[in-house]
């Protein structure tokens, strides 16, 4: 049993003491080395950059926008942690941190590993590790593979059935009911993109009672969605009968005029996919002033759109993800999983045990983990 003491910090330690896996991990390869890190600064992540300093790796964390939680962040740097991030950052602060040279990074949307690329490497760098489906799609796009490893988090079938699926799944709707206080049963929603994230929100919606329909642009995934049972069609089509929207398509402007257009009144929009770019704002015209649901726990601003013909549209965390902003993040135990894949992947990449280019997690250190959580829910 790992002695929890270090975490003094109370939010960080309840969440230590649910994350086996990662308290398990043997970080000893990560000895001594500079790691830049950008994350989601809370307190699982936290728990993480603890173990890290703790093994004896010197951390420069950097926070991704609108999600820093500052108590966390100050904590963190009483442990000796080089914390660039402050609560209302609307960007990450990649070069303060890529001021330490670091030997590796750990990296949320690529936004480190892409001003390496474009600004040059430090000398000792060995590579690193990303977690988002949409950082590894703008490093998939680049004209040349980078130089160095690159293991994508999130091309983990592991990850992607936890997390994205499940986790993702939970945190986002129970986000939208901190920010709104509204119901969800009967309501209307409709999710746009049936990857794992849509697919565990559209899931969770229903089993709480929702109508749910689904909009895609691959035919495997509407299939998918059609043949999970919900009714499927194209997104400017199914916004007429929308009263919550979740975006969870990871691309960028997804919502068409003619969708806005034909959104009833009230309706509500969030985000789910990682950049808040899904939705143009500009197409909705000039927001009221931003207001918070009163009665809920915690609150995301409301920022609503009256439109030329009356009808009012609202969206939540100008569509920032919803279960980071108003929910804590993903479920601990899937941040668990998620966290130890970045571990025991950047422990590769440390001991040069992984080929230049981006490339998913090793099949056999997925099943490993795969078999080890589900050990941990007495599965095995
Ligand atoms: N909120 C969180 O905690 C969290 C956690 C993990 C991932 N994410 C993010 O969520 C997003 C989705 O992740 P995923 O793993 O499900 O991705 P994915 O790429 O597997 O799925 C996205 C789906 O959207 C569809 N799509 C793309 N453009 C579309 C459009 N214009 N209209 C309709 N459908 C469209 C694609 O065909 C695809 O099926 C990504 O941005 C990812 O980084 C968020």
């Amino acid at each position: 049993m790992h002695d929890l003491s270090q975490f003094t910090h109370a939010d960080v330690r309840w969440a230590a003491q649910n994350m086996p896996l990662l308290l398990d991990t043997d970080l000893t390869p990560l000895k001594g080395l500079r790691i830049a890190i950008c994350l989601h600064i809370e307190p699982k992540t936290a728990v993480l950059c603890a173990l890290l300093v703790e093994a004896g790796a010197e951390v420069w964390l950097t926070g991704s926008p609108g999600t820093t939680r500052q108590d966390v962040a100050d904590w963190l740097t009483t442990l000796g942690v080089h914390v660039h991030a402050a609560a209302d950052d609307d960007a990450p602060r990649i070069k303060a941190v890529l001021t330490s040279d670091p030997q590796l990074v750990l990296d949320n949307g690529a936004d480190l590993i892409r001003a390496l690329l474009d600004s040059g490497l430090p000398s000792e760098f060995r590579g690193g590790t990303e977690e988002t489906t949409t950082g590894a799609l703008l490093l998939r796009q680049r004209s040349e593979p980078p130089p160095f490893p690159v293991i994508v988090i999130n091309d983990s079938p592991l990850k992607l059935l936890v997390e994205n699926r499940w986790g993702v799944g939970q945190s986002v709707v129970q986000g939208f009911m901190n920010a709104t206080n509204k119901m969800i049963p009967g309501t209307r929603a409709t999710v746009a993109g049936y990857g794992p994230c849509g697919r565990g929100v559209a899931q969770t919606l229903r089993q709480l009672g929702a109508r749910v329909s689904v909009a895609d642009q691959d035919p495997y995934r509407r299939l998918e969605a059609a043949l999970d049972g919900h009714q499927v069609g194209r997104l400017d089509t199914l916004l007429a009968d929308t009263d919550l929207l979740f975006l969870a398509t990871g691309h960028p402007d997804v919502v068409s005029d003619e969708g806005i257009a034909a959104l009833p009144d009230n309706a509500v929009i969030a985000g789910v996919g990682h950049c808040p770019w899904e939705l143009d704002l500009q197409r909705l015209g000039p927001p009221t002033p931003a207001t918070g649901a009163g009665s809920a726990r915690q609150t995301a601003d409301h920022e609503t759109y009256i439109q030329p013909d009356g009808r009012r549209i609202t969206v939540l965390a100008k569509t920032r993800m919803i279960n980071l902003v108003s929910a804590g993040g993903n479920p601990i135990e899937a941040m668990d999983l998620g966290l130890t894949l970045q571990a025991r992947s950047l422990a590769l990449v440390a001991t040069g045990r992984a080929a230049p280019g981006v490339q998913a997690v090793p099949l056999d250190l997925d099943r490993e983990i795969a078999e080890t959580f589900a050990a941990t829910l007495e599965l095995s």
